[in-house]
């Protein structure tokens, strides 16, 4: 079941599809999620990873959607864990590729890739029409942790594509796909958080902007998802959550 993934939102027109993991829990690599909107027969992939795990993330994809039926790729930002699959991933669909502006001249380190098919995001994000009408919404997530990032609001399923935001790394064994106990599941995101996040201040900021979408999800690209009651306690740890800045001299060890 965990290597075929799962859809996770369905309706007549739309499908949001979680892509499944490695069969096997490795040492020393951070797990990843990745995920499919198939809106009118058309895809869109988040943050379909890098060369490590594309034969796997590709052959659930097919199960699902024929690659030349992709039409966007989205990438939160410019991490190898996100982004380093991309010209295998041009190579193999005609997909555009949505990444914010700041990353648009760093991404062809990864590969030989056409720059045509490179759209820049705005700071301020943006919005994407789909086949059926519906939207995909870019809302800024910037030092969250990358300084030009995004995560995705899919307005038709509610649910909000984070990326490294709500991210959770498991120890061997334990991994599960959705949060049912919140207060047990904070051990696994905390490190990670307050120190690849910039600040408390930050953190608030966007917590703003997605708490008024009203999120019936929230899917990371790491560690497990969140739903009903689970996002609302997300969204109110976070928030409050001291991060990087806040806690500089302790990194610093001064
Ligand atoms: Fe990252
Ligand atoms: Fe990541």
């Amino acid at each position: 079941m965990k290597e075929t993934g799962e859809v996770i939102y369905e309706d007549a027109e739309h499908k949001f599809v979680w892509l499944g993991w490695e069969e096997e829990e490795e040492e020393g690599f951070v797990q990843t999620n990745q995920y499919l909107i198939i809106d009118k027969g058309r895809g869109i992939l988040l943050d379909p990873g890098g060369a490590y795990v594309l034969p796997r993330v590709m052959a659930t994809v097919s199960a699902y959607i024929s690659p030349e039926d992709i039409d966007v790729i989205f990438y939160t930002h410019q991490d190898p864990d996100v982004s380093s699959g991309v010209a295998l991933w041009m190579k193999n669909t005609p997909a555009k590729v949505y990444i914010s502006k700041l990353w648009t001249r760093f991404i062809p380190h990864f590969g030989s890739i056409d720059l045509n098919r490179i759209i820049p995001i705005e700071d301020g994000g943006g919005s994407l029409t789909l086949a059926s009408g519906s939207k995909l919404h870019f809302i800024p997530a910037h030092f969250l942790h990358s300084v030009g990032n995004f995560t995705l609001f899919d307005e038709r399923s509610k649910i909000l594509f984070s990326g490294d935001i709500g991210a959770a790394v498991f120890p061997k064994g334990e991994r599960y796909i959705f949060v049912e106990d919140f207060d047990k599941h904070v051990q696994y995101m905390e490190n990670f958080h307050r120190r690849y996040m910039a600040s408390k201040e930050v953190c608030q900021l966007w917590v703003s902007l997605v708490e008024k979408l009203e999120p019936k999800a929230i899917a990371p690209q790491h560690g497990a998802i969140f739903k009903g009651e689970s996002v609302r306690k997300f969204l109110d740890w976070f928030r409050n959550l001291e991060s990087g800045v806040d806690i500089i001299r302790e990194v610093y060890g001064v």
